[in-house]
């Protein structure tokens, strides 16, 4: 079996990005990451050591969480007081029979007219109740994610695509099912999980003036006229925010289980997933599929995507503070380790692909594995390995790690194991 690091090696170059604005080079070379000191999780600002739960809890968690806010994510709101929920449409024989789909609109502001996000969920009929949930966000609208026609079509800004999905930055009947593939919907509701999902532009446009019509200005008093303050939230915080008020709905429906809700997304929204897991304890487990730079991977090894290059390529993902550590990681109060360590004690799983040089596979393990200490105050195991596994191996308990072969997706590879993990986790009876 190949291992990732002979897929680096055999990928070994150096790539220089032109034309995109930005001076620095890409390095897919492991000889040239530079040598770094990682943060140490368990050390307070007082110098003194975190020795056990309670006091990670009482302390650590707040100060690393304070952390991330100040200088990477970004600062939210909380749950806004005015929120409502409408039921637009609910069929109890969606999919030949099988799932009740419900579509609900959550106004923000309580206000139909006003901002607000559109939740599809598919719930197994002859599940037992309440039912576990696999909640994420997707790219292309609801409607993208099963070819099912009772979806409703998304009707938020979307980015135009030349084969017809998307026309005047609206999404077309052409889109639906668009990205099935990515969404095992029907495979999760045979294992009796509900699958929850909005599409991430109706709570922010993801351009860099996309904030002017998404939350980020309508929640604000100044609306399109806000001057963000270096530590308020970026894009990312925004969707993770949305998430939560997903949450908020599920927590309402009898028929879903709020305890035992999943958390999870693929890359950019793998790292808006790993932000709303570890800011918002409410959600039981949470899954980064290939999240890279931003997400779980180590932004210190500057491998594959770097700080600098997200930060130019996307401005509005992050807060104005995580500019500072352009082409200097090293300065940085934290790691993405520690984003990892803020899930602690809820089971996290972190996947990679092996074609994903970007994305840093290896700085993704090692964020995974550098979050056990926290575990490890628990009593609770992590990978369980020290060595990265070969692909298609996944390693590890309550964190669990694989690299599958393949490029930059979300496949029924993933799902498997993403659905294995939460069976185990859950306790749920194991069919496979
Ligand atoms: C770009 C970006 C990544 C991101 C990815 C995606 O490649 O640089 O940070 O994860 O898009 O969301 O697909």
């Amino acid at each position: 079996m190949k291992t990732i690091a002979s897929a680096i090696h055999a990928c070994a170059l150096i790539v220089t990005l032109s034309g995109l604005g930005a001076t620095s080079e890409v390095n897919y070379d492991e000889s040239k990451v530079p040598g770094y000191v990682l943060p140490d999780p368990l050390l307070l600002p007082n110098g003194s050591r975190i020795e056990n739960s309670r006091a990670w809890l009482k302390h650590g968690r707040p100060h690393t969480l304070d952390l991330f806010a100040e200088h990477v994510y970004g600062r939210s709101p909380g749950r806004p007081a005015g929120m409502r929920f409408k039921t637009l449409s609910e069929d109890k024989n969606a999919l030949g029979g099988k799932a009740i789909r419900k579509q609900i609109l959550i106004m923000f502001t309580g206000q139909e007219d006003g901002p607000s996000l559109e939740l599809l969920v598919y719930i197994p009929k002859n599940a037992p109740r309440p039912v576990p949930v696999f909640l994420g966000l997707n790219f292309y609208g609801n409607q993208s994610v099963h070819t099912d026609p009772g979806i409703r079509i998304t009707r938020s800004w979307m980015r135009d695509s030349n084969d017809g999905s998307v026309v005047n930055n609206r999404a077309t009947e052409k889109s639906r099912g668009l990205q099935a593939t990515r969404w095992a919907i029907d495979k999760a509701l045979e294992r009796g999980f509900a699958v929850a999902t909005f599409y991430y532009g109706d709570i922010e446009p993801d351009h860099a003036d996309g904030w002017k019509k998404g939350v980020r200005a309508a929640l604000s008093k100044n609306g399109s006229a806000t001057v963000f303050k270096p530590g308020d939230w970026g894009a990312i915080a925004a969707w993770a925010w949305g998430l939560s008020r997903a949450m908020d709905y599920i927590e309402r429906d009898r028929a879903l289980d709020a305890k035992r809700v999943v958390v999870f997304g693929h890359s950019r929204q793998g790292k808006a997933a790993l932000w709303a897991g570890a800011s918002d304890r409410r959600f039981a487990i949470v899954i980064s599929n290939d999240s890279g730079c931003g997400g779980a991977a180590l932004s210190r090894r500057r491998f594959g995507e770097t700080v600098e290059r997200i930060n130019t390529s996307f401005p509005h993902w992050f807060c104005g503070n995580f500019k500072k550590y352009n082409g200097n990681e090293d300065a940085l109060p934290v790691d993405q380790h520690q984003l990892i360590a803020l899930i602690a004690p809820r089971p996290v799983y972190v996947a990679s692909a092996q074609e994903d040089l970007w994305a840093d596979p290896k700085g993704e393990f090692l964020a995974a594995k550098h979050a056990e200490p926290v575990y490890a105050l628990f009593k609770l195991p992590g990978l369980g390995v020290t060595e990265m596994p070969p692909v298609n191996t996944p390693v590890g308990n309550c964190i669990a790690y694989h690299i599958r072969s393949g490029k930059h997706d979300i496949t029924d590879y993933d799902w498997e194991q993403y659905f294995r993990f939460a069976e185990k986790h859950f306790g749920m009876t194991q069919r496979r």
